[in-house]
């Protein structure tokens, strides 16, 4: 059996988030055996118990990245979280290899609609062009790349129409199906 690591980085689960809510308590149910990291239970004032982390990491076979997308890029919860644990000797440099051959996807929610990343849209980018830095974070690391999962579109607002909370709960909950079949697979 794989071992999966689920790294959840929005800052605020239980108070901001709606759609990453879902995901994971989705991916509890599709993935049970999976170990879920909750980025914003693990820290105090953003520091990380790094060796307890990176025992967590080593076990894993495969490692997902959870997160809202943040101006473009990870929450910067997450980013502190890889620049603290994924460090030299553990995961990069010459006796680095505690990361090597696991494989790592990535799973990301937007509040921009999926229509706007692309060339011609409003976000002017299609989506894969903001992933380059976590495909070299993978490879420097020794990781197979796993892929992506992503849904835009989900901004949600407090006051929002039951309509739209409905419409919104559904892609996040086929996000997380789409995403557990993609773990499911990797071999
Ligand atoms: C600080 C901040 C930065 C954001 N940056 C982006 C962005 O660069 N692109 C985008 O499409 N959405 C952006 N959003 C919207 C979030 O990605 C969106 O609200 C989130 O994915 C929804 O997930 P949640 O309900 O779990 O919070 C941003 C939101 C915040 C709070």
């Amino acid at each position: 059996m794989k071992e999966v690591l689920i790294v959840s980085g929005h800052p605020h689960l239980d108070e901001e988030s709606f759609s990453n809510r879902i995901i994971l308590e989705r991916l509890t149910g599709l993935l049970p055996k999976a170990d879920i990291l909750r980025l914003d239970r693990a820290h105090n004032h953003y520091e990380f118990d790094i060796k307890q982390e990176q025992e967590r990491l080593k076990k894993a076979d495969v490692i997902v990245f959870q997160f809202p997308m943040f101006w473009y890029g990870l929450p910067a919860l997450m980013k502190k979280y890889i620049d603290d644990v994924f460090e030299h000797g553990f995961a990069y440099g010459s006796t680095g290899t505690c990361l090597k051959d696991k494989t790592l996807l990535v799973s990301f929610t937007t509040g921009g609609a999926e229509s706007d990343y692309q060339y011609d849209g409003e976000q002017r980018y299609p989506i894969e062009e903001f992933l380059p830095f976590l495909k070299n974070f993978a490879w420097y690391c020794g990781m197979r790349w796993g892929g992506m999962v992503y849904t835009g579109g989900l901004i949600y607002l407090p006051n929002q129409d039951e309509i739209v909370r409905q419409e919104l709960k559904t892609k996040a909950e086929e996000h997380a199906c789409v995403l557990a079949d993609k773990v499911i697979q990797v071999n």
